[in-house]
């Protein structure tokens, strides 16, 4: 049996896929750690992606040599988070490529159930923000997991919430944790950007739209 044949669901991911927040996640943490006095560039920033916004701190952390408490790590992500947020009010629907919006157009118009799959708790107001709160079947984020990605359950959970097995769904990542957490879930994983070269990933996309030739 073909892919498309099988395949019913695609599960985005949202930060670097369908919008490029990842900048603005850049951004945020370079201004904590400027501050802080920690070095932080956009390789270690690569490791962020995909990653819990605690988890990002402690990697961030790693080159501190000063020991901060739970109260004081909470301190700080709560401002990376404020900061991030100020940066997400500049949103708008324009900041969706054509290339995203053709492509998921044309996955639904091919009747594919469309999902959002994201470690981000602040998802929802990003989806707001590109006037897309209301167009995907499910959302699975930061608010609905125990467990971050590499772990799968973010995709697990976007995969029940469209009644659909892992085996009939693509996940789209832009992440090395991304696309193992799909693999580790049992799904399709396509990788965009730098996940697009990834030993795990098993569909390279150089753009969204390439997705179509495999539904
Ligand atoms: C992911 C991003 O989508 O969400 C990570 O790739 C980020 O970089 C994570 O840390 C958590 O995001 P938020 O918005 O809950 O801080
Ligand atoms: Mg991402």
């Amino acid at each position: 049996m073909e892919n498309r044949d099988i395949i019913k669901g695609v599960i985005f991911d949202l930060d670097g896929v369908i919008v490029h927040t990842d900048e603005f996640h850049y951004l945020a943490w370079k201004q904590l750690a400027d501050k802080i006095g920690v070095y932080f560039d956009r390789t270690i920033n690569e490791r962020l992606r995909g990653v819990s916004r605690m988890a990002s701190l402690d990697i961030i952390l790693e080159r501190s040599d000063a020991a901060f408490s739970d109260t004081e790590k909470q301190l700080l992500a709560d401002e990376k988070n404020d900061t991030y947020r100020e940066l997400l009010k500049t949103l708008t629907p324009a900041d969706v490529s054509a290339d995203v919006k053709s492509t998921l157009a044309a996955l639904r118009q091919n009747g594919l159930k469309l999902a959002i799959g994201s470690s981000s708790k602040n998802a929802r107001f990003i989806l707001n923000q590109i006037g897309l709160e209301n167009y995907f079947d499910a959302i699975s984020d930061g608010n609905n997991i125990s467990k971050s990605k590499p772990d799968p359950e973010v995709f697990l959970k976007a995969a029940e919430y469209l009644c659909l097995k892992s085996e009939q769904c693509i996940v789209v990542e832009d992440a090395e944790a991304g696309i193992q957490a799909a693999k580790n879930g049992g799904f399709t994983a396509a990788g965009i950007g730098g996940a697009s070269k990834y030993n795990l990933t098993d569909i390279s996309l150089n753009l969204l739209s390439d997705l179509l030739k495999y539904v």
